[in-house]
């Protein structure tokens, strides 16, 4: 009997969903396998909501941005139904064996490896491909979406040069990337921003706006301030941690008392730090005297048209992964080696962030040239 193959994308969307939909798919109908989409990630597995995917769906779809089959951030175990939270896992179970499937693939970031990873455990035979803009997914080279998303940002970060120029301002562009920063490192670099600002690097307001004086000094007056949305001042950093190992240290003790207490604060503390980009850019405009713009990028960096380089990673992924169905490997993350693939067991890749090392080439480069990294 044609093995029968369930696909879902999950998480937040982003360019190059749809060419490793297509990459599955045509693999997939070409080595006499059935597939079957599942609409907006587990939210459709769990409601049974489906697309059929043939030749006619799976064509003229490479170059389009979003993904056809809808996405949720749902997960199987805290799903909101009605006004509830609930633990779904056993209906998608149930739902998976009603399909007869023989493999269902999960395409999604971090948090989707950590939810596939979760059915997997369940006895489902899942199998992952990363993606996501924010390039955070261990145990990968990289991640399909985030090829398009730098150069998304780095055009952006392009544009701005001459407006700030012309006016001779600051202008600091906030881009995406969660709690690392990759977006922002890359694009940084290669649109030649005058400062650059990572999580993975607690910046001090005062190092910027020197950094900002110094190129005053030297007859330039303008700067581009490339912030990630993750971004932490030092002292915001300390603060972080404290509230951290705050919750910590009240879940050991099991107080409950003092686990609400400090899971308020760490709600006031991120609503605090939604507005860190702004706060940043007036700080630098009194420390400097010069006029300071923000431009935040958002969700801008997700939609479109995926670059070639993404629409090629995600057509060989795709295909890859229904070479391991057809080998029977699963519970694994189709991983990026170079030009090759490998299959990494989902258990090494979740609960692992893949964050900017100090000392990692783009890093080197950045300050290499000159460029201010707020330390
Ligand atoms: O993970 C991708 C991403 O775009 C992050 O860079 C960003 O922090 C987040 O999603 C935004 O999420 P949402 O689309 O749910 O607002």
């Amino acid at each position: 009997m044609a093995k029968r193959i369930g696909i879902l994308t999950a998480g937040g969307d982003s360019p190059g969903l749809n060419a490793a939909i297509r990459g599955i798919g045509k693999t997939a109908l070409a080595r006499k396998m059935n597939i079957i989409g599942f609409r907006d990630g587990f939210r459709g597995l769990m409601e049974n909501r489906t697309m059929k995917l043939d030749h006619e769906t799976l064509a003229s779809i490479l170059t389009l941005g979003g993904t056809i089959l809808g996405t949720s951030r749902d997960k199987p175990h805290k799903m909101p139904v009605g006004s509830e939270v609930m633990d779904m896992t056993e209906v998608i179970c149930d739902n998976y064996h009603r399909h007869n499937l023989e493999a269902l693939i999960c395409i999604g970031g971090g948090g989707t490896q950590k939810n596939a990873y979760r059915l997997a455990q369940k006895g489902l035979n899942v199998i992952t491909l990363p993606k996501t803009i924010d390039n955070d997914v261990s145990m990968t080279d990289v991640t399909f979406g985030f090829d398009t998303a730098m150069e998304i940002a780095t055009e952006a970060i392009d544009r701005l040069h001459s407006t700030a120029h012309s006016h001779h301002r600051i202008i600091v562009v906030e881009i995406m990337g969660h709690n690392a920063g990759w977006l922002a490192l890359a694009s940084g670099v290669a649109g030649g921003a005058d400062v650059i600002l990572i999580p993975e690097i607690p910046y001090d307001p005062k190092k910027v706006a020197q950094a900002i004086r110094m190129r005053q000094h030297r007859g330039t007056n303008f700067s581009i301030v490339a912030v990630a949305e993750g971004a932490l001042s030092v002292k915001d950093a300390k603060q972080k941690v404290r509230l951290q190992t705050k919750k910590v240290e009240a879940k050991q003790a099991k107080d409950e008392k003092a686990l609400r207490k400090v899971t308020e604060e760490i709600k006031v503390f991120k609503k605090q730090q939604s507005n860190s980009t702004l706060i940043l850019s007036e700080q630098l405009e009194e420390m400097t005297g010069l006029e300071s713009r923000v431009t935040i990028l958002g969700h801008y960096q997700r939609g479109g048209t995926p670059s070639a380089n993404d629409r090629l990673l995600a057509t060989r992924l795709g295909s890859a992964c229904i070479d391991y169905i057809e080998k029977g490997q699963y519970g694994i993350m189709v991983s990026v080696n170079g030009e090759g693939a490998n299959a990494i067991p989902l258990e090494d890749v979740v609960g692992k962030r893949k964050v900017v090392p100090e000392d990692h080439p783009w890093l080197v480069s950045a300050r290499d040239v000159g460029t201010c990294l707020g330390d």
